[in-house]
């Protein structure tokens, strides 16, 4: 169904790598409420080749960014708005990758080379994505950068290793850049705190799947899917939510206001 919500907006987002990924799914209603955007990921993830079906779909641009390189960031973005043919309206930060996590070094063991490679990945990205962009003037009045995160930023769950130290980084950047940017150019700034997901870098978590089912039986709502993640995403990109910024919002179900629920209490009964 169709709003056209982003009817003459234009984006870029940030992390499809198939069709499980969130970013797939932003793109796909983003394309469907009338955005226009162009897509990025890393380099090395191009070669994987699904991306380009997606652009296709979409009739987007991929332009390749390691969002890392300031560089690529500067290139990807000036890129964009010749493509686009103006200013950026809405931006998805939607990346994260823990050389720890994927190697299996526990959080007391942590390699501190690859600690420092999941911080600059899955978090300083974004400072480095806003940075860029304000110092471009890249970004209209009233344009919205959503970035996704993880109540584990909050909370500890204990696999989700230096990727929570990660998340928490991401939510604080969130909130003093949203200030900045707020300020200066009427920019929105927030995360979505999104329920355990079946996606590549999801499943990368040790013992997801068991996770992901306490997480439904923990959450009033259910788990809430991608598909539902993604049409969050279109109402922060929209004008109906321009006052809403620096914020952390929860797209889980209930699952991060539950104590216990009467299904868990079943199990322990
Ligand atoms: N899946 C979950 O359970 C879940 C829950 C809450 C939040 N999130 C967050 O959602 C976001 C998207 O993850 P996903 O679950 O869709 O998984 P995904 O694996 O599909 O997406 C992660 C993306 O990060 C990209 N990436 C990695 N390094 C990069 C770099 N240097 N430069 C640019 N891009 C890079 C990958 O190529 C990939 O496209 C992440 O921030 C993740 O932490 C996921």
């Amino acid at each position: 169904m169709s709003n056209n919500l982003l009817k003459g907006k234009r984006g870029i987002i940030f992390g499809a790598l198939n069709e499980q990924s969130i970013a797939w799914k932003v793109a796909e209603q983003a394309k469907a409420q009338g955005a226009t955007f162009t897509l990025t990921n890393a380099p090395i993830a191009m070669r994987m080749g699904e991306i380009q079906k997606l652009a296709d779909a979409c009739e987007a641009e991929v332009i390749p960014a390691d969002a890392t390189s300031v560089e690529d960031i500067e290139n990807l973005i000036s890129k964009s708005m010749e493509v686009l043919g103006g200013k950026i309206d809405f931006i998805l930060h939607s990346i994260g990758m823990s050389p720890n996590v994927r190697k299996g070094k526990p959080y007391d063991g942590t390699n501190y080379d690859w600690y420092h490679k999941t911080m600059d990945v899955s978090a300083m990205s974004l400072h480095k994505v806003l940075q860029t962009a304000k110092k471009m003037d890249a970004i209209n009045e009233w344009g919205s950068v959503v970035a996704l995160t993880y109540i584990a930023a909050q909370r500890v769950f204990p696999d989700y290793n230096d990727m929570a130290d990660a998340k928490s980084l991401l939510e604080s950047i969130t909130r003093s850049f949203g200030y900045h940017y707020g300020e200066e150019k009427k920019v929105r700034v927030n995360t979505i705190s999104q329920s355990p997901t079946v996606t590549t870098a999801g499943s990368g978590v040790k013992g997801f799947d068991a996770f992901i089912n306490y997480a439904e039986d923990m959450s009033p709502l259910g788990n809430a899917s991608a598909v539902d993640c993604a049409n969050y995403c279109i109402t922060l990109f929209s004008d109906l939510t321009k006052y809403v910024t620096m914020q952390n919002l929860f797209h889980d179900g209930g699952f991060s206001s539950t104590g216990v629920t009467k299904k868990v209490i079943d199990k322990f009964s």
